[in-house]
């Protein structure tokens, strides 16, 4: 029995160093990993109150539509049918709230178009695209296309 303790010192060593590693190693996570971690899943459970805390800056096409159903329908009969409001005048949860003090923004069709529609390989090939220097020569976007419709 001795013998056999003796000849396996090196394993009970080894036992002893993963034991102490597993032990420092439960001891620094439940320093450093947050309470409500896995909460709900495999995230911390307190962050959904965080986030609903935060002020909502989106108002939802459906809202805008309401005020402005002229464009909405409008665009629901062209090629932008399926883009939202927002896509293009940015978060409007604001305006939505008070139309009169809180301005939309109108964007400019020179610079906001290319940014969907610039040719760019990394796009599908089916998604309708021009080299603006070309196609546009010089004029602003909105000269020929009306945004909220644009097939001409
Ligand atoms: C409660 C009604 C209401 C809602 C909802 C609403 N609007 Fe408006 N919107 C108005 C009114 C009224 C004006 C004109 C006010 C003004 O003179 O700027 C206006 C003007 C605008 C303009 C023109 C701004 C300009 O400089 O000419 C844009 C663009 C616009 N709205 C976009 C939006 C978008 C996008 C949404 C949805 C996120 C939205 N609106 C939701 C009432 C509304
Ligand atoms: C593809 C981008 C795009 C989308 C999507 C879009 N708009 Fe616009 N919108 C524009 C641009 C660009 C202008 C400015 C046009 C100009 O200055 O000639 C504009 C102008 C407006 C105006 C000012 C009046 C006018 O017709 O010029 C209103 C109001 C408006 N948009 C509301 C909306 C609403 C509501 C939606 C969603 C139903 C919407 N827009 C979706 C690009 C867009
Ligand atoms: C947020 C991205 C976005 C912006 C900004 C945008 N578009 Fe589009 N556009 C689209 C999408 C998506 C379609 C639909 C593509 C499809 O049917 O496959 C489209 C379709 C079109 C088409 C129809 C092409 C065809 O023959 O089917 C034209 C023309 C067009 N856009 C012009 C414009 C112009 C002009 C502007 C600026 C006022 C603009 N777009 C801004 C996303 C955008
Ligand atoms: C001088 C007028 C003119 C201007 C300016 C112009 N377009 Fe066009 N665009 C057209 C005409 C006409 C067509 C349809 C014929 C065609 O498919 O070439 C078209 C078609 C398109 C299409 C569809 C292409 C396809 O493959 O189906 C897109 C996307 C487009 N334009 C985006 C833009 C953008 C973005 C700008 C600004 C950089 C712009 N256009 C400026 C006249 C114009």
């Amino acid at each position: 029995m001795q013998k056999i303790l003796r000849e396996s010192g090196h394993l009970v060593r080894l036992a002893l160093v993963l034991a102490a590693g597993f032990l420092i190693f439960m001891a620094v996570r439940a320093a450093i990993v947050p309470k409500s971690f896995g909460q709900y899943g495999h995230y911390r459970g307190a962050v959904l109150e965080e986030i609903r805390a935060k002020p909502i800056s989106f108002a939802g096409r459906a809202t805008c539509e309401v005020c402005h159903d002229e464009v909405a329908k409008t665009k629901s009969e062209g090629k932008h049918a399926g883009l939202g409001c927002e896509a293009c005048h940015g978060p409007s949860a604001a305006h939505t709230e008070d139309p009169t003090t809180n301005h939309a923004f109108k964007p400019n069709p020179a610079t906001l178009c290319v940014r969907c529609h610039e040719a760019d390989r990394a796009r599908p090939k089916t998604f309708p695209q021009v080299t603006s220097k070309d196609h546009a020569n010089g004029m602003s976007c909105g000269d020929c296309h009306k945004p909220h419709s644009p097939k001409i």
